[in-house]
């Protein structure tokens, strides 16, 4: 499948590149993203440069897994990470995230907005699943600002790193109410109509 860019005029989704190495490389030793993701830990450059050009790369060119690096739209620098993991039979999975720095501002809830635009439309799919290891409240934050329906735990039914973890899963389907999108919030002390 060929790449291709998405964006709210906030962010700017794009898969990453060679150039983008060492900026993921630095992400990724942020201990909540270690803790909370299946990232290998401790993490290298070398795990940086195989996930742009394997992982990422082959992901795109089979169809089997989109990711794109989240940019601020202004200025272009990396952010974040946002992807999907193809399933098979119109389901994928969804992953993602964000620099410490970046966090508290809802730029993951309007990159998961036009993940989950482009997964209803053009790819066409019925079904995104959504997974986290239990406790992560700021993922489960994200997800259900979304409109996905957290569906359970399922007890030690996630891995990382050869360790079992339970974890939350929930699910949003194509035919699912979408809540009202970020870009339709007024700015913090706007004057709103009542609302
Ligand atoms: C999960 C993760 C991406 C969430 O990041 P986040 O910044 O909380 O998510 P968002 O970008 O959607 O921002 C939401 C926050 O911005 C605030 N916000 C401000 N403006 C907003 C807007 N227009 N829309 C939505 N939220 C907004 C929200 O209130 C919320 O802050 P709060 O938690 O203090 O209430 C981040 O915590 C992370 O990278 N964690 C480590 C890796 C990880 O756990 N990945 C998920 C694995 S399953």
């Amino acid at each position: 499948m060929e790449t291709f860019e998405l964006t709210d005029g906030v962010v700017l989704l794009r898969a990453p590149g060679p150039a983008d190495v060492d900026r993921i490389d630095a992400l990724c030793q942020d201990p909540a993203i270690q803790e909370w993701t299946t990232v290998p830990s401790p993490y290298t450059r070398e795990d940086a440069a195989s996930f742009v050009s394997g992982f990422v790369g082959d992901g795109w060119a089979r169809g089997s897994s989109l990711n794109w690096a989240v940019r601020d739209a202004a200025d272009d620098v990396l952010v974040g990470m946002v992807g999907l993991g193809m399933e098979g039979a119109g389901s994928a999975e969804i992953g993602y995230w964000l620099a410490p720095e970046a966090r508290g501002r809802g730029l993951m809830s309007r990159s998961v907005d036009l993940v989950l635009d482009a997964a209803f439309g053009r790819l066409e799919l019925v079904r995104v699943f959504w997974r986290a290891f239990v406790g992560n409240a700021p993922s489960r934050a994200v997800a259900e600002r979304a409109g996905f329906r957290v569906e359970g735990e399922l007890r030690l039914g996630g891995v990382q790193r050869g360790v079992r973890r339970d974890e939350w899963v929930g699910s949003l389907l194509a035919t699912d109410p979408r809540p009202r999108r970020v870009d339709a919030r007024p700015a913090a002390g706007a004057s709103g109509n009542g609302g």
